[in-house]
Formats: C-alpha cells, structure tokens, sequence
C-alpha cells in the first residue's frame, strides 16, 4: 500500500499545528480510510443495482442510506488530510489498487447474500478503524476522534445489516 505526504510544492505548504512526525501518522491511517471508505460506497452501489429477491426494496434502498454516509465520511476524512496539508488520493487507481478487499462479482445476487457480503465489508472496516484509532491516539487526538467516531458510524451499520439476516 502507498503512503500520502505533506505536499512540498512551492506556494503549496499548509499551515497545521502537527508536528511533522504527527503529520505522517495521522496519513497513515487517513489515506487507507478515504480507500476503504471509497471502496465500501463503490460496493454498496453495485450491490444496489445488482440485488434481487423478495426483499429487493428495502436492501436496494438501505444500500443508498448506507452510500450516503461513506460518501459523507470520505469526504469529511480526505479533507482532514488536506487540513494538515496532505493531498488526499481519492482517484479510481489509487482505490482500486489499495484497497484490501476483492471486487464483488458483476452478476446478480440475491438479497440473503448481499445483505451478509456487506455485512462482512462493514465489519472488516470497523474492525481497521478501531486499530486505525488506537494507533493515532498518541500523535493526534482530533484524528482519533473523527476515526471513533467513524467507527460508531459503521458499528451502527453493522446492526442493521445483520440484524436482516
Ligand atoms: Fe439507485
């Protein structure tokens, strides 16, 4: 996995109050946030088209509402690097060639299975954001908390789909 840093561009430089070394930490954890946040949105969306069963409405619509919120926490993540002056990589290639988890399959599937693929997609991502958190803690508090409070996000998400199964 490629790492993002302070960008040293002439006329470029962000003003942050983290130290340099805080800086490339927080990174660490952020760049693969903004990828697993990415990724989770792009999934969800094929899996909004690709489902079909006798409960395709409420999982076709519940993707959209769970869409809406990695898109929001993208965005909020990727700013939080811009903020400590970071470029954030949100491109399509850097996504799909960070990200840990395997594309879903182009085919149709019925309700029972994407309501346990996402379930499984949602978990691994909160289950990186709690480690992401701890190991941000010293470095940064405010990038702890946005990464907690993610968490609580996902963990959320996490009820609601498997609570479908
Ligand atoms: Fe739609």
């Amino acid at each position: 996995m490629s790492t993002v840093s302070p960008d040293t561009t002439p006329g470029t430089q962000i003003e942050t109050s983290l130290t340099p070394q805080a800086v490339a930490a927080v990174a660490a954890v952020m760049q693969p946030t903004v990828t697993d946040l990415i990724d989770l949105a792009l999934t969800g969306k094929q899996l909004h088209w690709a489902v079909v069963g006798p409960r395709f409405k409420p999982v076709h619509e519940h993707l959209d509402e769970l869409i809406e919120e990695y898109r929001e926490y993208s965005d909020t993540v990727a700013e939080y690097l811009s903020t400590i002056g970071v470029v954030p990589d949100g491109r399509a290639v850097r996504v799909a060639g960070d990200t840990p988890m395997d594309p879903v399959d182009a085919t149709f599937m019925t309700d029972d299975a994407v309501i346990d693929l996402m379930t499984a997609r949602i978990k691994g991502v909160a289950t990186s954001l709690r480690q992401r958190s701890a190991q941000v803690a010293d470095a940064d508090s405010a990038a702890e908390d946005l990464l907690i409070e993610i968490t609580r996000v996902l963990d959320k998400q996490l009820w609601m789909t498997s609570a479908q199964r």
